[in-house]
């Protein structure tokens, strides 16, 4: 078990544990006198170390609420659900509230837990990748209003986050790869040579995988299961190391001041992106109703997860850092042709359907612009990028 904390000065005001199992909970636990456990549907339904989790739950007496999760759903409404729920089940100032679930369980009970009677303690244990790397840690809380995503929200740090990657092995091949393009994100970011060692593991887990299914015929899901139990500790020590970045970035600049920016890499490109898939679903729903004929050609006709929209904003900005560095010594294309020949290795769609055009119509918007410009990240080498504002316009013609 390792713990890193989360700091602002001098004072630990979070605590992330990463462990191998389950067994390390009961004592990040031990303090609190009553527990409230929000958990999202499909890890009580799918993860087999849910039998255990409820077992630790129930010999704290603790009371458990299952929520169901979406993007559409993550709303002030269902964070007004959540209070009611601790509301008629008594939870007074001193309750702990525990989300267990992936990004979009711990970002809307970490901000109930910040409303609620002015403000409660609060953990996670998050179940996916991209929770356990990204959105677990930080303190950024929120739900989606009027077409923005996590507009509404507050920074307010868990008391803990446990992780821990027993609880991925459930977890839908798509949705892992999200978070594997997050992992990837943190570490083109800070490298610590975790990045080449990330994109090896997932090369690996992506090649044998398709050997168990393709060649032998394996179940999916079983074969998925079994390859990510076979490179747990790998794993695990990935996890750990993303974590300490982005623990370090939180620890220098939790109100996202300057420093945070650059977790934002690929993010406004990333936003654009699934805004316009977004877009092209919901057209798309409207005319299949009413007339076939003219229905709408999807370009991401699956829709798209947050972690790809993110490996392809990623490529997108070193496209972007090749043109704006274009007379300096570093060599940005190759960086281009890397990250995209990487993410392609681990099976992580990154060519981006949409123009320059499409997309900034949607970033002239971006709730992050200030003065008309917008912080874009831009990788010049892995570990290391710049934050550079510029327009959207300038941004349009440099990717002409
Ligand atoms: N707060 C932050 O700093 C931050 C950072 C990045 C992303 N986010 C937010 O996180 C959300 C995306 O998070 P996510 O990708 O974890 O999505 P998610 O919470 O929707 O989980 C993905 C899917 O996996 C299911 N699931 C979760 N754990 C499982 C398990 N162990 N086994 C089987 N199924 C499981 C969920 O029910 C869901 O269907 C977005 O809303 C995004 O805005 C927040």
């Amino acid at each position: 078990m390792e713990q890193i904390n989360i700091y602002s000065g001098k004072k630990a005001i979070s605590r992330i544990v990463a462990a191998e199992s389950l067994r390390d909970l009961p004592s990040c636990l031990e303090p609190y006198r009553s527990i409230y456990a929000v958990i999202d549907g499909n890890v009580a339904r799918k993860c087999p170390a849910t039998g255990q989790l409820t077992e630790i739950l129930k010999n704290r007496n603790a009371k458990i609420k299952l929520i169901e999760t979406s993007e559409e759903g993550k709303t002030l409404e269902t964070v007004m659900h959540i209070c009611a729920w601790l509301l008629e089940n008594g939870a007074d100032r001193d309750a702990m509230i525990l989300a267990v679930g992936g990004g979009i369980t711990t970002d809307m009970v970490g901000f109930a837990s910040c409303i609620y009677k002015r403000g409660v303690r609060f953990a996670y244990v998050p179940t996916t990748l991209l929770s356990q790397v990204d959105a677990a840690i930080g303190g950024k809380t929120g739900v989606n209003f009027d077409k923005y995503k996590n507009i509404l929200g507050i920074i307010r740090q868990p008391a803990f986050t446990y992780m821990c990657p027993q609880l991925l092995e459930s977890l839908p091949q798509r949705d892992f790869l999200s978070g594997v393009a997050e992992m990837l994100k943190t570490f083109i970011i800070e490298d610590n040579g975790n990045y080449q060692k990330a994109a090896d593991l997932f090369f690996d887990i992506s090649s044998e995988y398709h050997v168990e299914v393709m060649m032998y015929g394996k179940d999916e899901k079983q074969a998925w299961a079994e390859i990510l139990k076979k490179h747990r500790r790998t794993l695990s020590g990935l996890i750990s190391a993303a974590a300490r970045v982005k623990a370090g970035v939180v620890s220098r600049d939790q109100f996202e001041k300057d420093e945070r920016r650059k977790l934002n890499l690929g993010h406004t490109f990333a936003h654009a992106i699934e805004t316009l898939a977004q877009r092209e679903s919901a057209e798309q729903r409207e005319t299949a109703t009413e007339d076939m004929e003219t229905e709408i050609q999807q370009r991401l006709p699956e829709g798209v997860t947050h972690g790809e929209a993110v490996a392809m904003g990623m490529v997108l900005a070193a496209k972007l850092a090749d043109r704006y560095y274009r007379n300096d010594r570093n060599d940005p294309t190759e960086l281009e042709a890397k990250i995209s020949n990487d993410l392609w290795d681990c099976n992580i769609p990154c060519y981006c359907p949409y123009s320059i055009e499409e997309m900034a119509q949607i970033m002239k918007k971006d709730k992050k612009a200030e003065g008309g410009k917008v912080h874009f990240v831009l990788p010049k080498a892995i570990g290391e990028v710049e934050i550079v504002a510029l327009t959207v316009d300038e941004v349009c013609r440099l990717m002409k």
